[in-house]
């Protein structure tokens, strides 16, 4: 056992765990931060997805010990009700069946916008390889993922419909505009 000082969501957290716990348990055991989901195990499937310093990370594989300082932020810390603008896509496009990929597709999406804010299909797809969803709803993740932030520091929080094109193309893109002060990004 060893003692760990984690930043979870902005908030520090001392945890006395063996070092090779993944990260993971943690969040959902210890922290019961129950939104991210365990799939495989095996850094397969990008349900357990966080982000550690903004980048996403498989949390099933990831010890503890090796998380060092970075700074971890799960679905639970996006918003505290589902407002950030990502989550608001995902609402409004219908995305989830079952649910249990969400989290992980949109710990990937909200990493890809912040360095993307508006992505290619190809960027979309780059990011999001290796989450799969058993219910298939793939398409709707895409368009759900053609968000276009239009500004880390607009005062407004907000979101808006600017535009659609019918799915004539590879896939339909939706466009919306968002004005959030992106928290977790
Ligand atoms: S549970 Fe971690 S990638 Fe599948
Ligand atoms: S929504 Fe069911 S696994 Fe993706």
């Amino acid at each position: 056992m060893a003692r760990f000082q984690l930043t979870i969501n902005g908030d520090r957290h001392a945890v006395d765990l063996a070092p090779d716990t993944p990260l993971l348990w943690v969040l959902r055991d210890t922290l019961q931060l129950v939104g991210t989901k365990f799939g495989c195990g095996q850094a397969l499937c990008g349900a357990c997805t966080v982000l550690a310093d903004g980048r996403p990370r498989r949390s099933c594989t990831l010890p503890v010990s090796q998380l060092g300082t970075a700074a971890v932020t799960t679905i639970e810390g996006l918003s505290p009700d589902g407002s950030h603008p990502v989550q608001r896509a995902w609402v409004e496009l219908d995305v989830p069946q079952c649910g249990w990929c969400q989290a992980g597709q949109i710990m990937s999406t909200v990493a890809l916008l912040a360095e993307h804010p508006a992505p290619t299909d190809d960027e979309i797809g780059t990011a999001l390889q290796g989450h799969l969803c058993r219910c298939g709803t793939y398409l709707r993740i895409r368009r759900a993922g053609a968000v276009q932030v239009e500004s880390a520091t607009t005062a407004t929080p907000g979101m808006r419909w600017v535009g659609f094109t019918s799915p004539s193309a590879r896939i339909a893109r939706t466009w919306w505009s968002c004005r959030s002060s992106r928290r977790a990004a």
